[in-house]
């Protein structure tokens, strides 16, 4: 098993492995990003390469009539999480797709979140601005990155991710940039806020 291509993309039974793997390592990183969205009663969130779907449960329980899409290009994580999420299956849509067409109006969301995901979007410049007009006009977007998260073709964001993406995330358009390395129990990570101006 070409183990950076299951994290990169799970597919198939090894890719279900992967899965469950990532549900119980990355567990503590993902609640932490849906605790920095805040998400507040009857707000509109989407989450973007959600994998096993640990982070749209915390969604769903996050907040009442809360509305929770997800996205991501995996067939095998969108088959995970929707068993996962079944119960919610009136609040949490899931879609196959990638960050860089999203299936969705403009200016649908009031907060958009992905963790360890971010480093895989291709092309990043076209995703970020795909991610832009999708969020309401004020809508925040929060991004978690371990440094060891894995890049689509191997090695590891690593520990300059923050001055890869600063430059993308300002000419996308985004406001009230945060970006900050943090210590978890995988190592650092990389935790991003920003908005979409009014
Ligand atoms: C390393 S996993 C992270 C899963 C989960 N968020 C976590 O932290 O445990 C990366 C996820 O991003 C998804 N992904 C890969 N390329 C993507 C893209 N271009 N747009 C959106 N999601 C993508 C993968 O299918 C996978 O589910």
């Amino acid at each position: 098993m070409d183990l950076t291509r299951q994290f990169a993309l799970p597919q198939g039974l090894g890719g279900r492995v992967i899965g469950a793997l990532m549900a119980v390592m990355n567990a503590a990183q993902v609640k932490e990003t849906v605790r920095a969205v805040a998400p507040k009663a009857d707000e509109h969130v989407l989450e973007i390469g959600f994998g096993p779907g640990i982070g749209l449960v915390a969604l769903a329980t996050s907040a009442p009539g809360l509305q929770v899409a997800g996205v991501d290009p995996s067939a095998t994580m969108v088959a995970a999480a929707g068993r996962r999420t079944r119960r919610f299956a009136d609040r949490v849509q899931l879609h196959e797709g990638t960050a860089a067409a999203l299936p969705f109006p403009d200016a649908t969301f009031d907060a958009v979140c992905a963790t360890n995901s971010v480093q895989l979007w291709r092309p990043r410049a076209e995703s970020l601005a795909e991610v832009l007009r999708v969020l309401k006009p004020g809508g925040r977007l929060v991004l978690s990155i371990l440094e060891r998260a894995v890049l689509p073709d191997g090695g590891s964001a690593g520990p300059h991710f923050d001055e890869d993406l600063r430059p993308d995330l300002e000419a996308a358009g985004y406001a009230d940039l945060q970006l900050h390395w943090r210590p978890s129990k995988l190592g650092r990570a990389l935790s991003v806020t920003a908005t979409r101006p009014l």
